[in-house]
């Protein structure tokens, strides 16, 4: 079975392409940005003041632990933003 997420022409069809930390990588339509990041292996999110990786941990927007830098913006909340064609996600600027 190919993989859906990478590009395969006709089996790419629900993916769109979104930039992870400046790596192209495919992701489902309609998948969180939290969701992407696990999916393509990324451990963490952020790095907390004292340099310690912070990654997702309620999914639903109340621990901000998830926050990531999305087409330029810090501080979004990768949990609650789905993902679209040509985002780019920081985890290095959050
Ligand atoms: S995982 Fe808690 S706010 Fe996103």
């Amino acid at each position: 079975m190919p993989d859906p997420t990478h590009a395969h022409g006709e089996h790419d069809a629900g993916h769109c392409t979104i930039w992870l930390d400046g790596e192209r990588r495919r992701a489902p339509i309609g998948a969180s940005v939290a969701a992407a990041l696990a999916l393509h292996g990324w451990r963490g999110t952020r790095s907390s003041v004292s340099g310690e990786p912070r990654s997702a941990l309620c999914g639903m927007g109340i621990c901000f632990e998830c926050r990531v830098a999305i087409d330029g913006v810090a501080l979004r909340r990768a949990c609650l933003v789905t993902v679209r064609e040509g985002m780019e996600v920081s985890t290095r600027h959050a």
